[in-house]
């Protein structure tokens, strides 16, 4: 099976979290891409979804469904997301497609995070994928330093302004044994808006696809 049906794969086993006249959030990315087009053909009617990007909003409105916002949906029960790397504890790198920060709010206001990926994310140790930091751009070389200092090998992803009209530096050469400490760390650094270490609130559930089909595992408490 090729990497874009395994993430086909993993988006439709995502369907069975989702209930009539829910208000979903959802995350971005071509998984998620996968995910919206599965909802759109499906017979689910949901009350909404809160989109964690703009490239998601478009592509919600293109599957005819409603947008809410954030601020008048208050929590959701349900966040459904992909990931750049995860381990089975539920840890994830995110961030790839720049949109780091809203995804973060999202999964944070949600009950349950869902994450949808294929087998070739799912590591012991993250850190082989290069992780993304958004950054107030005058703050950009301060907060590249203060990362040097940690050890890792921060690159400007030139030419990309996110959503929130910031940059992005993506740190090389990391091997990220505690994510839920790096996380912290990274977030203390004055001009970080947020990094894509998703630790202390990680998945509840990966949905990992394979050649042998979707494997479950479930990370925290039901
Ligand atoms: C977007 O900023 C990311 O966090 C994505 O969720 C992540 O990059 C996964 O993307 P794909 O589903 O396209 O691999």
């Amino acid at each position: 099976m090729d990497t874009r049906a395994k993430k086909r794969a993993a988006a439709e086993a995502a369907l069975r979290y989702v209930e009539d006249d829910m208000v979903l959030g959802i995350g971005t990315g071509s998984t998620v891409d996968e995910f919206i087009g599965a909802l759109g053909a499906s017979r689910l009617r949901l009350r909404g979804a809160v989109a964690s990007s703009n490239a998601t909003s478009a592509r919600l409105k293109a599957a005819g469904i409603p947008e809410l916002d954030l601020n008048s949906a208050g929590d959701l029960p349900l966040y459904v997301d992909g990931a750049d790397q995860a381990t089975p504890q539920g840890a994830l790198i995110k961030g790839g497609g720049g949109a780091l920060t809203r995804e973060k709010i999202v999964a944070a206001a949600s009950v349950r995070f869902v994450c949808i990926i294929d087998d070739g994310k799912l590591v012991d140790v993250l850190g082989a994928f290069p992780l993304p930091i958004e950054v107030i751009p005058m703050a950009r070389s301060y907060v590249a330093r203060r990362v040097v200092a940690l050890g890792g090998e921060p690159v400007w992803r030139q030419d990309v302004v996110t959503d929130n009209g910031n940059v992005i530096l993506d740190v090389h050469n990391l091997r990220i044994e505690d994510p839920v400490e790096l996380e912290a760390r990274i977030d203390a650094i004055a001009g970080v808006v947020t990094v894509g270490l998703f630790a202390r609130r990680g998945a509840d559930e990966l949905l990992i696809a394979g050649d042998d089909g979707v494997r479950r595992i479930t990370t925290a408490t039901p």
